[in-house]
């Protein structure tokens, strides 16, 4: 097939449920065009809006998108307050198109490093869009897999110093109910752009069964088609959870 024909669309019950993605490949996107980094982060904002509506009208129920790393504070001090600047401009231009698109918004990760401006648009965004019944739209924000991980453990050894739970209690079940998006469905199918294969420290728990697709695609490239061909990738693979590939195909046609 030539390379420019568009991704016939997965059937709907073919498409992943949970979409999580690492947008990542802004940086290089500016510098191939010798523009500053920040350029960059600019149009990887505009592929957002894109793929944020690709998947509500595809019917996904989860979109997650790692927008910023507990590590990313380390970059350049101007580049983080860029990044900052663009997260409170893109919420405050946005939320009404997301509103009603029926979007509901949420974020994950640590709130308190942000100024209290974004710390107040966050979670005026979050009341705003929680009743709403169409995509959820989950940003990571000042996110680590790690941090999850401990703030978890730190809330379920607050509840065994109550006396509310005894350690003997402490299952992988247990410890699942108080990481980050644990009222959603898992995420079924992981993209990340830019060529770089690792996880940088998304979501190291809930990742164990998604299914991984890497494209060389810078982020603020990435488009409908990219997202259709990873969603077509998903479809065309057979997911095991542990059993063998008979037992799948017995369960399927049972
Ligand atoms: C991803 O793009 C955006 C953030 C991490 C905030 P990068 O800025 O990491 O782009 P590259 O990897 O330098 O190209
Ligand atoms: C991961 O990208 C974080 C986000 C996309 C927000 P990075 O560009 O920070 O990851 P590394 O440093 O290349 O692993
Ligand atoms: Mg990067």
């Amino acid at each position: 097939m030539p390379a420019d024909l568009p991704n016939p669309p997965t059937p709907p019950d073919r498409l992943p449920h949970h979409v999580v993605i690492v947008m990542d490949g802004n940086g290089r996107w500016a510098q191939q065009r010798s523009l500053p980094r920040t350029a960059g982060h600019r149009e990887g904002a505009k592929t957002v809006r894109r793929i944020v509506q690709a998947c509500s009208e595809r019917g996904i129920e989860v979109l997650t998108l790692f927008a910023f790393s507990s590590e990313n504070w380390r970059r350049p001090r101007r580049e983080v307050e860029v990044l900052m600047n663009l997260f409170l401009t893109t919420l405050r231009s946005e939320i009404r198109r997301l509103d009603t698109a029926n979007v509901r918004l949420r974020f994950i990760g640590n709130p308190s490093a942000f100024s209290p401006t974004l710390q107040d648009y966050i979670a005026k965004a979050q009341q705003r869009t929680a009743k709403n019944t169409g995509l959820t739209l989950v940003v990571a924000a000042n996110y680590g897999g790690r941090w999850d991980i401990a703030q978890a453990a730190r809330r379920l050894s607050e509840e065994i110093m109550a006396g509310q739970l005894q350690p003997r209690d402490v299952t992988p079940d247990i410890l699942q109910r108080y990481v980050c998006l644990s009222d959603l469905p898992e995420p079924d199918l992981f993209i990340r752009t830019a060529g770089e294969q690792r996880i940088s420290n998304f979501l190291l728990w809930q990742l164990a069964y998604t299914e991984l697709y890497f494209t060389d695609r810078l982020w603020p490239d990435f488009d409908v088609d990219d997202l259709e061909a990873a969603c077509a990738a998903f479809a065309s693979r057979q997911r095991r959870f542990g059993l063998t590939s008979e037992q799948i195909a017995r369960s399927s046609h049972a």
